[in-house]
């Protein structure tokens, strides 16, 4: 194959990939030096810029408004929705004909929709959550499988200028409950079940758990997908499908005007202390962040068939399955199942089917594809892929390496993106011309400056560990906590606010030529196989069981998973601990955190090591299950 990037070792014993000549020459940016200068140089004028690609109903009169850090604005005065980009602004063109979404079910149903045809799906929920009496500025909680209705209901939301929180369907009962209460939502939007490895999830029955749990849900929708029995509760469950065929659900819906600063979604996300957050985003800044880094560093081209497998319960999933693609008038990809069913040859047999040209997925699923072996891949023709993406965690070279040769035949450049809920979109990452390094995320997209620093924000030496800052605003960032913005400027701003830079929680180094390689998370959140989970939030569920009266839970490497959940716990005066009572407890994580969130082991203790003020010091936890040096024990109490 003559266009293969090729790496050299130019760098003594580490690769070097060079993009090949044919993505250098139909790139969209082929030199990142100037127009990164330009973008740090006139960062406002290069958002401008890049705004002024979407249609605003009305032009912003500010970029950025910074009279109230760390609150930033983006495009005060201007007014939009996302949906006048993401749907509205392609129904005048040919892109209403053209496929916005594929979807294919587990078991192997397809469906798809034109941008005409999604524009109707959406208006008319839309009328439908309206009758409901849903209202600007409302939450509307959304609990689902990956199913087209998912993706219908966030943009009927945005439509009508209510905003979402969409809860991951594989979290569980106290999970949502805690979700629908903190958001005060009065709809629910979910599904009687969903398809997972030949299996069928109870959502539903989930979801009448955490209602009876939260108190203030009075609807409750309900999308017909695996037909199993479910109870409904007469004058709060809706069928979908039912209210979709009255005369209520119009296929005409006005596209209610939003300012840019008005709230999009809240995203719940695991924090270092206590209650998941609502990370919060609003209409405009997050439509011209999202598209901008889809189009930039996948190289988006109108003839592209787009796959992110992600969730869109996570951010993944909101950015870069739903809006941003949307934005940029692609042909998205939705699976619903998992990787390997029933086959490990099902992604590589959709990548054939649907000639999908870019592919964006996590280290944890190449790595659990890569176990299969390479005849899998082998037996398809994916010669439609032209570029590949990572994401959620670092990516081991030996995975890059099997990504590239195996799944990209040598051919397609890897995205390693950096990034969060709290950013909207990608931070760090290469374009499709950077020379690549397996393992490092690259370098700053448009508009931002990185750096690592130690505790008092000055610079590590080249190579060393630090602490990962962003120095400058963004559109895309988010804008508060929903309801606590105290904890905002505590949890980002706080530790350099001398200098006004965020924290990003990760630590990292950079080396001599400036990439990034991001190494974890420095506080006590936990990457499951790219999920990201707080300790605070698995202990609270280990307590909630009636025999255990204290947790502590820490993260050890995982050879598939990237980290896994070890669990300590003490159990009430009496009891005594058995391997039955081990698989009870991670049972009842399981039902009330979700699936993701159940312990791989629960060892029982007489004690936890804590400080004087009574903190658990989990790092000693860590260390002594690693075997390594415990480090300073002088804040030890036991
Ligand atoms: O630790 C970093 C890791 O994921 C964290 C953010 O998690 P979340 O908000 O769930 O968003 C995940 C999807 C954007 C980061 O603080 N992370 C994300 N991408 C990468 C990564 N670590 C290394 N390399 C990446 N490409």
């Amino acid at each position: 194959m003559g266009d293969k990037s090729k790496p050299n070792d130019s760098k003594g014993q580490e690769q070097v990939y060079q993009p090949s000549d044919s993505i250098v020459k139909n790139a969209h940016v082929a030199d990142y030096d100037t127009l990164y200068k330009r973008s740090i140089e006139d960062r406002e004028g290069f958002w401008a810029d890049e705004a002024a690609k979407l249609d605003w109903y009305k032009k912003w009169d500010k970029v950025l408004d910074a009279s109230n850090k760390p609150f930033y604005k983006w495009f005060t005065g201007g007014k939009t929705n996302i949906i006048q980009n993401a749907i509205d602004r392609h129904l005048k063109t040919w892109r209403r004909n053209k496929l916005a979404i594929i979807w294919e079910g587990e078991p192997g149903d397809v469906r798809t929709f034109s941008y005409h045809a999604l524009n109707r799906e959406v208006s008319k929920f839309a009328n439908v959550l309206k009758s409901m009496g849903v209202r600007k500025g409302e939450i509307v909680t959304i609990y689902m499988p990956q199913i087209p209705e998912l993706a219908i209901a966030m943009l009927a939301c945005a439509k009508i200028g209510a905003a979402h929180s969409v809860v991951y369907g594989g979290f569980s009962v106290e999970a949502l409950a805690e979700r629908i209460q903190d958001a005060n939502s009065r709809v629910l939007v979910t599904a009687d079940g969903g398809w997972r490895r030949g299996k069928i999830t109870d959502l539903k029955t989930i979801a009448n758990e955490a209602i009876g749990r939260s108190a203030t849900i009075e609807v409750c929708i309900t999308v017909k997908r695996t037909g199993q029995d479910v109870y409904m509760e007469n004058d709060r469950d809706f069928w979908y499908h039912e209210l979709m065929g009255l005369p209520i659900a119009g296929a005409k819906c006005e596209t209610e005007q939003m300012d840019a600063e008005d709230m999009l979604f809240i995203l719940y996300t695991s924090g270092t202390t206590g209650r998941p957050k609502g990370v919060l985003h609003t209409h405009g800044g997050y439509s011209v962040y999202t598209a901008t880094t889809h189009r930039y560093v996948f190289d988006i081209k109108d003839e592209d068939r787009w796959w992110c497998a992600a969730d869109p319960g996570w951010i993944t999933g909101h950015s870069y399955i739903v809006y941003a693609p949307l934005i940029n008038g692609s042909t998205i990809m939705m699976y619903e199942g998992a990787p390997n069913h029933p086959y490990p040859n099902r992604w590589w047999q959709m990548v054939e089917k649907y000639g999908i040209s870019i592919l964006y997925t996590s280290p944890t699923a190449i790595r659990g594809l890569m176990r299969f072996g390479d005849q899998w891949p082998q037996r398809h023709d994916t010669s439609s892929l032209r570029l590949l993406g990572s994401v959620g965690e670092p990516i081991n070279p030996e995975a890059w390496r099997w990504y590239h040769e195996i799944i990209g035949e040598g051919r397609c450049p890897i995205m390693d993106t950096w990034w969060q809920t709290e950013t909207g979109g990608f931070v760090i990452t290469p374009l499709p011309i950077t020379p690549l390094k397996p393992g490092s995320a690259t370098l700053p997209f448009f508009g931002h400056e990185v750096a690592v620093v130690d505790d008092n924000g000055k610079d590590v030496q080249t190579g060393e560990e630090g602490k990962l800052v962003l120095k400058a605003p963004w559109p895309g960032m988010a804008r508060t906590i929903f309801g606590d913005p105290e904890r905002y400027k505590e949890v980002y701003w706080k530790d350099y606010a001398k200098q006004g830079w965020y924290k990003a929680g990760d630590s990292a180094r950079i080396d001599e030529d400036g990439y990034v390689w991001i190494i974890g998370r420095i506080d006590d959140v936990i990457k499951v196989s790219g999920y990201r989970l707080g300790t605070a939030e698995v202990e609270s569920a280990l307590v909630s069981h009636a025999d255990v009266s204290e947790a502590a839970t820490i993260a050890l490497p995982h050879e598939l998973k990237g980290n896994a959940i070890y669990a300590y716990a003490i159990l009430r005066t009496g009891l005594q601990g058995s391997p039955e009572l081990e698989d009870a407890i991670k049972k009842h994580v399981s039902h009330e955190l979700g699936p993701i969130a159940r312990p791989e082991s629960v060892t029982f203790v007489e004690s936890l090591p804590k400080t004087r003020s009574g903190k658990i010091m989990r790092r000693v936890l860590k260390a002594r299950a690693l075997g390594v040096d415990e480090g300073d024990l002088s804040t030890l109490e036991e």
